[in-house]
């Protein structure tokens, strides 16, 4: 089975994008032909500074490599490092009916929030259902926000195996129940647009202030309190071992805790869940030429693959 993912250089990683992303993609790893890839293309429609696209570029793979990917076992990569994903952007292109991404609620959120609209935000969808016909990938781990991407993708693709000869695999979307909207500080989604979020390799003092700012209804120390309920306890269980996350739900229910005590018990578990791989961090920012090798020899591997499928879509619509 081949798996892909990618993930947005366009700030710090933080608790969603790892339990609902990161994690789940890094254990696939073990059983599935799994690629990688750090969509530096689609940054582009938010980013417009080149140092800061560079640098975040950087921490993404340093990032992925400390929580503990395996390069030999999975193809990581820079999108950039393999252009044959935008030719591919351009044939699907013309499979792809304006109504399609007129009806793309990313597209929709993003502009009402004020990012400026050009095409290339427009476009974003058909870039991504590129990089995902390109390895001809069998599922996509995403978070539920990208669901309707993935049913693009899967139009895109039937649409253009009618039209010209089965070529593209048709991907399934993967996302993991359990985490499907992971909660920021202020118990909507946890999103770098929302200024709600803790970074998973954020700086200890800020992340700790952060955590004892997430917002909690107005019960006293006395009640009793419902931990589902809970951003500070949804977040805790995702941290904690299971027994742990039971012994903090039976202390919610049985009244007598404040949420300052959970704050400080979540802030102590992430804590301990980060440190090994804060340290591995730190060791391979000091070698950023390994980094740079790791991303080489995924480049290589991924434009093979990627370079069969445009190969067999070039023929099929009449360019070779
Ligand atoms: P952001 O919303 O912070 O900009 P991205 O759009 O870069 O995050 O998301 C990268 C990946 O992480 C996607 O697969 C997305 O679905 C997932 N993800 C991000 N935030 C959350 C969240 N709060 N809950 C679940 N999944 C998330
Ligand atoms: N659009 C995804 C996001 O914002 C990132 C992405 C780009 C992606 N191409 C992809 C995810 C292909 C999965 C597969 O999170």
């Amino acid at each position: 089975m081949r798996v892909l993912s990618g993930i947005q250089p366009s700030g710090l990683l933080h608790l969603g994008n790892y339990f609902a992303m990161m994690r789940p993609v890094i254990e696939m790893t073990r059983t599935a032909d799994v690629y990688i890839f750090i969509a530096n293309y689609h940054a582009m429609t938010t980013v417009d500074d080149a140092g800061s696209l560079r640098g975040m570029t950087l921490d993404v793979a340093l990032d992925f490599l400390a929580c503990g990917l395996d390069p030999d076992r999975a193809t990581f990569y820079r999108q950039s490092d393999v252009p044959e994903v935008t030719e591919l952007t351009w044939i699907l292109s013309n499979v792809t009916p304006m109504g399609l991404l007129e009806r793309c609620v990313s597209y929709k959120d993003k502009i009402s929030r004020g990012i400026s609209s050009n095409h290339g935000l427009f476009a974003y969808p058909v870039l991504m259902a590129a990089d995902i016909l390109a390895v001809q990938s069998d599922v996509v781990p995403v978070g539920g926000d990208q669901k309707q991407h993935l049913e693009v993708t899967r139009d895109i693709a039937e649409k253009f195996n009618q039209s010209f000869g089965e070529t593209f695999k048709i991907p399934e979307p993967r996302i993991e129940k359990s985490v499907a909207v992971i909660p920021g500080l202020d118990g909507q989604k946890m999103s770098k647009s929302y200024g709600n979020t803790i970074e998973i390799f954020g700086d200890p003092k800020p992340t700790r202030k952060k955590i004892m700012r997430i917002v909690t209804d107005s019960k006293t120390v006395d009640e009793p309190k419902d931990p589902e309920a809970s951003t500070i306890y949804q977040l805790y269980r995702l941290l904690a071992e299971p027994a742990e996350a039971d012994e903090l739900a039976a202390r919610y229910r049985a009244g007598g805790m404040g949420y300052g005590d959970a704050k400080k018990a979540l802030a102590e578990a992430f804590e301990s869940y980060f440190a090994p791989m804060k340290a591995r961090r730190e060791e391979l920012a000091g070698d950023l030429a390994y980094v740079e090798d790791v991303l080489a020899a995924g480049a290589a591997k991924a434009k093979q693959t990627a370079r069969q499928t445009l190969d067999a879509a070039r023929s099929a619509v009449g360019l070779a």
